[in-house]
């Protein structure tokens, strides 16, 4: 890949997350995009887990939820981002993350995450 002297790179650091109840979740590790470029990153998970999470954190600071899926078929809940981001349930395993039209400040970690039972309360 080459890479403009004037590009912007930009790196999402994702994490393999595994859970105690042995479900356990894939994320690809870290994507470098260039600014304006746009990202999809998929979340599986290989139980049969109803609620799933996208989490960002920025720097040091505490983990943020972004998106929230109660369930395969609902739609998605959204919190603290933008237009440019969405997120897609497309079955009970699999939740996709989609961000357009990236900024230099959405370079983060990203962590998906998944539960049997709501962890909202
Ligand atoms: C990602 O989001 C953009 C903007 O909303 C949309 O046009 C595009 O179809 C989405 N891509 C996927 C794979 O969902």
């Amino acid at each position: 890949m080459s890479i403009s002297p004037h590009a912007v790179i930009l790196v999402l650091y994702i994490s393999t997350i595994i859970l105690s109840d042995a479900t356990t979740i894939t994320q690809e590790k870290a994507a470098v995009q260039r600014e304006k470029e746009r990202i999809l990153v998929k979340c599986e998970q290989d139980g049969t887990d109803q609620q799933m999470y996208w989490y960002r954190q920025v720097h040091q600071n505490s983990l943020e939820l972004i998106f929230f899926s109660q369930m395969d078929g609902l739609d998605t809940e959204k919190l603290l981002v933008g237009d440019r981001f969405s997120a897609t349930r497309e079955n009970r395993q699999r939740f996709l993350l989609n961000i357009t039209n990236l900024q230099p400040e959405d370079s983060a970690m990203y962590f998906c995450s998944s539960s049997f039972h709501s962890a909202q309360k």
